[in-house]
């Protein structure tokens, strides 16, 4: 079946909100694609003026994380209320970067999922093996174990909202790519392990993101890779050459 292909790019932690609007305006030509979904995910002081400067493009706007209350004592955290009322329509959980230096658990990042979900937020969930976990031959065991716990009492009608980017951390912010081989091979491990969990029509339904180094010289040879649908893009999300992934 044919899957709608979704770029998005991951600013992490950079743009104050005027170069953020700057950006969004200067990267709006470049990203007009009628045929993918193109979202900028953003840091949270941030969506408010993107929201605002790509009102009437084709663009949708995502957070890169959320709390799993709805509200209350948790001072620096942001809702998913807030998110949906500033107008971001997506949201990124378990990045490689909120496990590691935020010791985020896949039960928490459970929570999280189904937080987005309840809260009508597409949840952009990010999983993917560490250098020496690849070395070991782990890649697959450790990737289904993270969709597996992360999608915990996940109906397949909530999956197929789902949006899973496939991340090996050895690729993010490296340069080093994995081969578009590599990338596919784990791609559709994913697929198979989410047509296990719910069946192969849910599984067929459901976007499969690659992230890690991915530009405007790899793109499309990622992209014609029959279970990658598209990218989450570091680095190259924040310069004219989102525009090449986008249109490559
Ligand atoms: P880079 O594209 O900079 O490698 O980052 C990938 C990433 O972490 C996207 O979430």
């Amino acid at each position: 079946m044919a899957r709608r292909k979704i770029i998005a790019g991951n600013w992490k932690m950079n743009k104050t909100p005027s170069e953020a609007v700057a950006l969004a305006k200067e990267l709006i030509p470049l990203v007009k694609n009628d045929d993918v979904d193109v979202v900028f995910c953003v840091p949270a002081i941030d969506i408010v003026p993107v929201v605002e400067a790509v009102k009437g493009t084709n663009i949708g706007v995502g957070a890169e994380n959320l709390y799993i209350e709805d509200s209350g004592a948790y001072t620096g955290e942001i809702s998913a209320d807030m998110i949906k009322d500033a107008g971001a329509k997506y949201v990124i959980i378990g990045h490689s970067e909120r496990r590691e230096y935020f010791a985020e658990t896949d039960e928490f990042l459970n929570k999280k999922v189904k937080k987005a979900l309840e809260k009508d937020l597409i949840p952009i969930l990010c999983c993917g093996e560490t250098l020496e976990q690849r070395e070991m031959g782990v890649t697959i065991d450790f990737v289904r174990f993270q969709i597996k716990s992360d999608l915990v009492g996940v109906s397949a009608d909530d999956a197929k909202k789902v949006v899973i980017a496939y991340e090996p951390i050895w690729a993010i912010g490296t340069g080093k790519t994995a081969t578009s081989d590599q990338a596919e091979e784990v791609c559709a491990a994913i697929r198979t392990c989410l047509a296990e969990i719910y069946d192969q029509q849910t599984a067929d339904e459901i976007r499969i993101q690659y992230g890690g180094s991915m530009n405007a010289a790899n793109a499309a040879e990622l992209l014609s890779k029959p279970n990658i649908d598209g990218g989450l893009v570091g680095g190259a999300s924040l310069k004219p050459d989102f525009g090449k992934v986008v249109n490559p």
